[in-house]
């Protein structure tokens, strides 16, 4: 969709809004947050058919302003250094910590194109035919015929399969070098470690004591960073010579040697490290599981599937490791993956606040109110997706194109829009393939769903797996 960001009109101190600009409507209320946090998806679609895609509500305290409209996202998610600043509680801004690209907008551009180059293009690319091997490694260990706990499966896999590509560690216990010199000595204890930084994100009391989820988050986050700390220094007197392409990690490193004045220094890289894994492992291990369980629902959508693998398959005759070439050729796969996202959107965006009063559309956007854009606004109004309640894949396809930008919304959008979406689609189209041709599976019933901080099927959700006997 075109539109002028121009067209958001930024009112200085003073300055009234033009005649017949309205506010928008709803009033806050005191208990916003609990039924946001505790549903949502109801929330917003309870909100959406009563007041139309902008609304105020009290959600996390203030007054914010949910938003669905494009128009509407596009002037929430451009608006830095302009007339908004991110406005996320104290807590989760100390758990990101001073290199997040959500801190110093002043350097955020520079930043992210210099981060961009190892997680897109060729260097994506590049970890094709790792992050193949790492999935069909993983799913050996999904005995069947099996019901299986699909989130924790599927994010056991993720996890192996994303630290070596983020983290530039390898994960085998069984090899002593591996941990060797690195202040943690299993998986296990990285991975705990992990979880409780995630928590910390979440805390609610900003108090520094192994009391709280603050605390403990921000503990572990100490001993991930002395672990990555020991991790680089590891890599720098490991490799004489680095190759740039060989993960995340590496392409930081290669930088820095390039250019020991540039964006990457030692504690950019370690604190990057840390935030990529944190903001890649639960999204995408909550997209696949998601996925497999709508092919659970949708029958007819995993047979159009499978008959694309076999026509890919016929053409280059390999199953066990998907090339470029065939990812690009899934085009209904990547189609099916995207309505996984509409419909099961795994997070909102971040609040911004607004530093300045804008006007858009006639609406006034007061200084000092929060904006939110929703995904799950977006992705349920008829205007941006018509028969917004059925599955229908097609739908990204040609003739119907839709899905445009500010209207699909799941990786955000303009200055702060996701820095891994290639790689979570990369990643996700990969899984899936794999298990097209490895597994069938059903339901054995309806979902529940954790709805915050992200979107995710409860841990204790099976699914019934058998071998799958012919991809047809
Ligand atoms: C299904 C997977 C993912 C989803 C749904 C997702 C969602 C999002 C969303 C909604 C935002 C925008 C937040 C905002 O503007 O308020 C975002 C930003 C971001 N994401 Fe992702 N993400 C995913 C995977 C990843 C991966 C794999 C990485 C890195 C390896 C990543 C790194 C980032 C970063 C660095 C930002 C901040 C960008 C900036 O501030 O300029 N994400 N993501």
């Amino acid at each position: 969709m075109e539109q002028n960001i121009s067209e958001v009109l930024v009112l200085e101190e003073g300055q009234t809004p033009p005649p017949g600009t309205t506010m928008p409507p709803r009033q806050s209320r005191w208990d916003d947050t609990f039924s946001y946090i505790a549903n949502p998806d109801r929330f917003c679609r309870d909100n959406l058919r009563k007041y139309g895609p902008i609304f105020n509500t009290g959600v996390f305290g203030g007054t914010t302003i949910f938003v669905g409209s494009a128009r509407a996202n596009q002037m929430v998610f451009n608006g830095d250094l302009q007339y908004t600043e991110i406005a996320l509680p104290n807590t989760t801004m100390d758990m990101f910590g001073e290199y997040s690209l959500f801190q110093r907008p002043d350097l955020h551009r520079q930043r992210k194109s210099a981060l961009r180059l190892g997680l897109t293009g060729r260097f994506l690319e590049g970890y094709i035919p790792y992050i193949n091997q790492a999935i069909a490694h993983g799913l050996q260990n999904w005995n069947v015929p099996a019901r299986i706990k699909l989130y924790p499966e599927v994010e056991k896999i993720c996890f192996d399969l994303l630290t070596p590509l983020l983290l530039g560690v390898k994960l085998d216990d069984s090899d002593r070098q591996t941990f060797e010199g690195l202040s943690l000595s299993s998986k296990a204890e990285l991975k705990a470690l992990y979880k409780t930084y995630f928590d910390g994100f979440y805390g609610l009391w900003r108090w520094n004591s192994p009391l709280t989820a603050y605390g403990r988050g921000m503990k572990a986050r100490t001993k991930l960073l002395e672990f990555m700390r020991a991790a680089i220094q590891h890599r720098k007197s490991a490799e004489e010579k680095i190759n740039p392409t060989t993960d995340f990690l590496a392409m930081m490193l290669a930088s820095q040697k390039e250019n020991p004045n540039g964006v990457f220094s030692d504690a950019l890289i370690e604190n990057q490290c840390l935030l990529q894994l944190w903001a890649s492992d639960y999204e995408i291990s909550g997209l696949i599981s998601s996925l497999i369980y709508q092919l659970g629902r949708y029958p007819e959508v995993l047979k159009k599937l499978r008959k694309e693998q076999v026509e890919i398959k016929s053409e280059q005759g390999n199953f066990r490791s998907f090339s470029v070439e065939q990812l690009k050729q899934m085009v209904f796969l990547e189609a099916t993956i995207k309505e996984t996202l509409r419909t099961l959107p795994p997070s909102s965006t971040a609040k911004r606040r607004l530093t300045k009063s804008v006007v858009l559309d006639g609406v006034l956007y007061a200084k000092g109110c929060s904006v939110m854009a929703e995904p799950r606004l977006a992705h349920i109004m008829a205007e941006h997706f018509p028969e917004p309640d059925r599955f229908v894949p097609e739908r990204f396809l040609a003739p119907r194109n839709e899905g445009k930008m500010y209207e699909f919304i799941p990786f955000g959008g303009g200055v702060h829009a996701c820095l891994g979406a290639q790689m979570a689609m990369v990643v996700t189209k990969i899984f899936a393939a794999h298990i097209l041709h490895l597994f069938d599976w059903q339901l054995t019933q309806e979902a529940t769903f954790v709805q915050f901080p992200l979107k995710k099927l409860k841990d204790d959700y099976e699914i019934s797996l058998q071998k799958c006997e012919s991809v047809t």
